[in-house]
């Protein structure tokens, strides 16, 4: 598969995560305003290759007219919660001084480096997911998107999955649809249709009976942002998923390249939410679902304390908070 986020010489391509799986299309975009309207419709996604656009998004400001930090700011505040954006846009934007050329290469290392690194965080995850989980072949359950289009290429919770089917210890995954946006029903189960691995979807409000119906051995999510203590920003519903599967005694592994962790973030309390339109909750498949003024409370984002997590895994290993 090609990467999700590239350089063509000339522009940033993306395949677009708006019309998956009806629709593969490949965009180009030359501008800033482009990337940072790709980014807030989500046609490209993912902490990971959020790290990527904000990176390639210095390299489109260097080659406008404008004032390259001002369009920097722009792009690294196109999101809030994910840190990997103005992780990529900062190591862009530091090698500004040794000239357009320098901060282009920066954004290609990033690029180069999301594989590998996503590659080795779920590889020492499938690790921690073998040594809690005792029942084989596995029964794991994802939510919202960390595969190969939430990062450069390969992906991070989705990573495991990988690594684990190819030791042939993989069962099915259930896949949480994802609410309201669908990640996980159509990009998800995607890319593990394409794979190969057996999954079933569920609604996200089906997962804690899932676990109380003895059907997963461990669940297994990217973050957005982690802080300091432990405590794991991810897709709204997360946080659910992780007092359900503590209460079942299921593990609950997060993974996630170094890049994700804010050191800078004391806990959780502090890591800004998304708030999205809603219209997101108050129409589905372009149909109203909801009485007319209905107010709608629609974070893109929870928190999970730190407590409720089994390990937290980036490249380097298991996180001590
Ligand atoms: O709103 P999204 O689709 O960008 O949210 C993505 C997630 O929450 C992912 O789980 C997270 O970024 C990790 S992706 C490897």
């Amino acid at each position: 598969m090609r990467r999700t986020i590239d350089w063509t010489g000339d522009a940033v391509t993306i395949i677009d995560q708006t019309v998956l799986p009806a629709e593969y299309r490949v965009l180009e975009l030359r501008t800033v305003g482009e990337l940072v309207a790709a980014i807030q419709r989500l046609a490209v996604r993912g902490a990971p290759a959020l790290g990527a656009a904000g990176a390639l998004g210095v390299v489109l400001a260097t080659r406008a007219q404008g004032d390259v930090e001002a369009e920097a700011r722009r792009v690294a505040q196109a999101r809030p919660t994910a840190v990997n954006l103005s992780w990529g846009v900062s190591r862009a934007l530091a090698k500004l001084s040794e000239g357009p050329e320098a901060v282009l290469a920066e954004a290609l290392a990033i690029l180069d480096e999301d594989e590998r690194i996503n590659h080795e965080a779920s590889r020492l995850a499938a690790d921690v997911v073998i040594e809690h989980c005792g029942r084989r072949p596995l029964r794991l359950l994802s939510h919202c998107n960390a595969g190969h289009l939430a990062t450069v290429a390969w992906g991070s919770a989705l990573g495991v999955v990988w690594h684990l089917q190819a030791r042939g210890l993989v069962e099915s995954v259930l896949v949480d649809e994802t609410r309201p946006l669908l990640q996980g029903a159509r990009l998800t189960a995607w890319e593990l249709a394409e794979a190969g691995v057996p999954y079933r979807i569920q609604p996200d409000g089906a997962a804690a009976a899932a676990m109380s119906r003895g059907l997963v051995d461990c669940v297994l999510v990217g973050a957005d942002r982690i802080a300091a203590n432990g405590d794991v920003a991810n897709k709204i519903g997360t946080y659910g998923l992780a007092i359900a599967a503590k209460h079942h005694g299921i593990p609950f592994v997060v993974v996630a390249p170094s890049s994700t962790v804010d050191t800078a973030m004391p806990d959780g309390a502090g890591i800004v939410i998304e708030e999205r339109d809603p219209g997101e909750i108050l129409a589905f498949g372009g149909t109203k679902v909801a009485p007319e003024g209905a107010e709608v409370f629609n974070p893109a984002f929870d928190v999970t304390p730190h407590g409720l997590v089994t390990a937290v895994v980036t490249e380097h290993g298991i996180l001590n908070p």
